[in-house]
């Protein structure tokens, strides 16, 4: 049985692996779990147990479910086999690149971010290792610069990957020991991120696999004569129904809803633009092009 802090990515790894090993599984997941996440782990065939994070701290209704049933439990990060399976991204990297001067990862209870740090500094020691928070989320830090696991109340963040209330009693010490340290970004950074990464670089990254970029963005670790980095964007299971919209000049921004839509929607509320064009990937060279030729031009 997971107990389920990745608020469904775990659960969906899990309930994939029992599914091909034959074996049972259970899944305990917050009610307010990302739709696509929770549908992926149903498909794969788990029994979902939801519970309402702000009432029941899952730690207990997953003790009791196991002292019902004798169910064995696999933590979403506070294990060091999760750790070990975590650390992996980061060797394989290393492998490939040699040299990075920075690692950053985003962290919820820390398996992801001390797994990759453990990696790092073994085989790099000069690389900086940063994990990145939601700052409602916060309790990484304050723990970091306390010196003690600080646990906070359900935390309401976008990013349903870091809504863990706090380190575990693993991964706390490994990130003392291995994490230069953690750092905090708004809900508004994410989001634009994540828009980032859809609009310019074609991925579907989630909210919580792009808080990383989104320190970096907001250039809140200062990447000025480093040569080689690597941000940990991972995750995928976005749903885009359940993604506010972007208040852009021209009105709202929906990934579900055209570009073409939405600048035919400002030029309908008066916007100065007389020519819709879908560019794609060209919208860069477009703009240079517009730049030296005086012409306004609006790029998303
Ligand atoms: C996409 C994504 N990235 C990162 C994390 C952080 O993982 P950890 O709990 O190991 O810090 C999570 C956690 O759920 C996640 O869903």
């Amino acid at each position: 049985m997971p107990r389920n802090g990745w608020q469904g990515n775990h659960a969906q790894a899990i309930a994939l692996a029992c599914r091909l090993l034959g074996v049972p599984v259970t899944v305990v997941m917050p009610t307010d779990a990302p739709s696509v996440k929770y549908d992926a782990t149903a498909a794969y065939g788990a029994e979902i147990i939801q519970y309402d994070r702000q009432k029941i701290a899952r730690e207990a209704l997953t003790d009791e479910l196991i002292s019902q049933h004798g169910y064995t439990l696999v933590p979403p990060f506070d294990s060091e086999y999760i750790l070990a399976g975590q650390g992996t991204a980061v060797k394989e990297l290393v492998e490939d690149t040699g040299e990075l001067d920075y690692v950053i990862t985003p962290c919820g209870g820390g398996g992801l971010l001390s797994g990759s740090a453990i990696s790092a500094k073994h085989a790099l020691p000069n690389c900086r290792v940063i994990g990145v928070e939601p700052e409602i989320a916060d309790d990484g830090r304050q723990s970091l610069r306390s010196g003690k696991i600080v646990a906070i109340p359900a935390p309401e963040t976008i990013a349903d990957g870091l809504r863990t209330t706090s380190l575990g009693k693993i991964t706390f010490p490994l990130i003392q020991e291995y994490v230069d340290d953690i750092i905090t970004v708004s809900e508004d950074e994410i989001i634009r991120t994540m828009y980032f990464l859809w609009t310019r670089m074609k991925l579907v990254v989630e909210p919580s696999g792009a808080a990383g970029l989104s320190a970096t963005l907001a250039t809140l670790v200062s990447l000025e004569g480093t040569r080689f980095r690597l941000v940990v964007a991972e995750g995928e299971n976005l749903d885009s129904q359940e993604l506010p919209a972007l208040e852009m000049p021209y009105g709202q921004f929906r990934p579900d809803s055209g570009l073409r839509d939405c600048l035919n929607g400002w030029l309908a509320a008066g916007g100065p633009h007389h020519e819709v064009m879908n560019l794609g990937r060209h919208a860069a060279d477009w703009q240079v092009f517009c730049q030296l030729a005086g012409i306004e031009y609006v790029a998303v």
